[in-house]
């Protein structure tokens, strides 16, 4: 199995390769990606990972903005999949999106399934990923879409690119946790290690020989393309006596954002640039740690603190053996505030080249309060939560139950009992949901299919409440189908008379993921313009498989161009 090391060999590799045979700038890109059980060398208490064409992690989708990128997913494992490109808008073909149920069933083992993704007005960094299960704990990737040929970034151009991708890795197969956890509804235990292109890094014994180096020149600047493929913790990360420079996140440039320390909340992406501006000679250091170590809001779970790094290395004419890298210091586990910090620093670009269009009046007021509950235990069972029920995750407590055949499916062929369209645009009861003693039968939730039907063009705002039911943490909700602004965000309950006076209309970050904080509230705006089947949930796994889910969608529009695409023939079946 290929390791992370050889990603930036891989990438130097994949660059010349595009350029030499995209002369024309031909706009279709093709690629297939093999999901397999793949052998796993090091770290692994089970034989095998799941991987696409044996990398992890997998292969780097290379494409320039408004590319048509087709992906041929062929299923040699034996397992069911399905593959998500997370962060393209996918305009009227919610066909290819990939969540399972949502709006397609799986890929079956000895099937394949073709999905196009089509690029319009992201560019920067996304990423790939399966969705299903716990699969995209070993099967991701990078989707890099680069300014249109003519046009270029709207910073200078770095000398090189490096990925740096963030994960977590445990030791046992994933997916077996995550079916015990359900059974018991107990918790899914925090992972063994956080990583770095798939390493730990130099503070585990383990990945010592195998930590990543990202090499550079004195007086070049470069790009890192992050992305958090972690299933449950976000991330700080810091370079030691290197600042960062925040210029894009979720396929959406930002205003240069200065900082030496960035968050990045499951599923983000963010575009962050470096000046190699530290050794320039003999006596000064020529080698720095790239580190990250997690933020989790939820003190349940012992998480692990381990940081995992990668190292800067100057390139130096020495022989001798260089001293051990510099390390620079990072916000605690539970640093609610350094994220908030973070977060509050974000702002679109909103420049000539780059318009914003937030709205202004709004069609749609939703009101979601976001919360971890229970479900009664079975008859006869014990169950593992700390109350003795099964956990569960909601949305306006409603506990999302995903459907037996795929929602978008039975919506587009009127099939009747898959879904009601009766998910509540508020609450049912107000209360303190910040409170730290919230009355314990508040704590329970119910299961159902509830989804949110949009008319086309409609101005939507939602403000997603965090609460202390069962335990506050931070979510990062995230939306497919479109990005959207994030316009405010605070702590305690929303005051629907003061907070909206705080709201960023001028240049707020475009994104498609918002970490929802601990115990406060994030507001978003979007216009539903991509007529489909639109999922949105958590991104921390174990939630989105307890309920903190719900479906969009938007109908058609008058016009031709305003309506949903015919689904693609090789549709897998149910
Ligand atoms: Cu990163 Cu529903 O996805
Ligand atoms: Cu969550």
């Amino acid at each position: 199995m290929k390791f992370g090391t050889s990603l930036i060999t891989l990438f130097g590799f994949c660059m010349l390769g595009s350029i030499f045979f995209t002369t024309a700038w031909a706009k279709t890109r093709n690629h297939t990606f093999i999901v397999q059980e793949t052998p796993c060398t090091r770290l692994c208490h089970t034989k095998n990972i799941l991987t696409v064409n044996g990398q992890f992690p997998g292969p780097t989708i290379y494409a320039w903005k408004g590319d048509t990128v087709i992906v041929k997913v062929i299923n040699h494992a034996k397992k069911n999949i399905t593959l998500h490109w997370h962060g393209v808008a996918q305009p009227r073909n919610p066909w290819t999106d990939g969540p399972e149920y949502i709006t397609q069933c799986p890929i079956q083992p000895g099937a394949n399934f073709t999905q196009q993704i089509q690029l319009t007005d992201e560019e920067g960094t996304l990423w790939w990923h399966a969705h299903k299960d716990f699969d995209l704990n070993t099967v991701h990737g990078l989707l890099i879409v680069y300014p249109k040929q003519g046009t270029t970034y709207p910073f200078n151009k770095p000398h090189k690119e490096f990925p740096l991708i963030l994960g977590e890795w445990w030791k046992k197969d994933v997916n077996s946790l995550l079916e015990e956890a359900l059974q018991s509804g107990g918790e899914v235990p925090a992972s063994d290690a956080n990583t770095i292109n798939g390493q730990p890094g130099d503070f585990l014994p383990c990945s010592k020989n195998y930590t990543v180096k990202v090499h550079v020149e004195h007086g070049k600047s470069y790009l890192l393309r992050l992305i958090n493929a972690g299933l449950t913790n976000g991330y700080f990360l810091a370079i030691a006596k290197h600042n960062l420079t925040v210029v894009g996140t979720d396929g959406s440039y930002t205003k240069p954002y200065a900082t030496d320390l960035v968050y990045i909340a499951p599923g983000q992406t963010m575009d962050v640039l470096i000046k190699a501006n530290q050794f320039q000679n003999s006596s000064s250091h020529p080698r720095y740690y790239i580190v990250a170590r997690p933020y989790v809001g939820n003190t349940r779970v012992d998480y692990d603190g381990n940081k995992t790094t990668a190292i800067l290395e100057y390139e130096t004419n020495y022989t001798t053996i260089p001293a051990r890298p510099l390390l620079s210091s990072l916000p605690a586990i539970g640093d609610t505030d350094a994220v908030a910090k973070f977060a509050d620093g974000l702002r679109s670009l909103a420049d000539k080249d780059h318009p914003i269009d937030v709205p202004k009046t709004i069609n749609e007021h939703m009101y979601i309060t976001v919360s971890i509950n229970d479900v009664p235990c079975p008859p006869n069972k014990t169950c593992k939560d700390p109350l003795g029920k099964k956990y569960a995750a909601s949305l306006n407590n409603v506990s999302f139950e995903f459907p037996q055949i795929n929602i978008l499916h039975a919506y587009y062929n009127s099939i009747p009992g898959v879904y009601t369209t009766n998910f509540p645009d508020k609450p049912t009861y107000y209360f303190n949901f910040t409170s730290d003693d919230i009355p314990t039968d508040l704590i329970l939730t119910k299961k159902a299919t509830k989804l949110k039907m949009l008319n086309y063009n409609t101005t939507v705002e939602i403000v997603f409440q965090g609460t202390n039911i069962g335990i506050g943490e931070n979510h990062p909700m995230h939306l497919h189908g479109q990005s959207f602004y994030v316009v405010g965000r605070g702590t305690g309950n929303f005051d629907k008379k003061k907070d909206p006076l705080t709201y960023n209309l001028v240049d707020p970050p475009m994104e498609s993921t918002v970490g929802v904080p601990k115990n406060g509230w994030a507001t978003i705006r979007f216009r539903a313009v991509n007529p489909g089947v639109w999922y949105m949930h958590c991104h921390v796994d174990r939630h989105m498989e307890w309920g903190m889910d719900l479906v969009f969608i938007t109908k058609n529009g008058k016009s031709a161009d305003a309506k949903m695409l015919p689904p693609p023939k090789d549709m897998p079946p149910c």
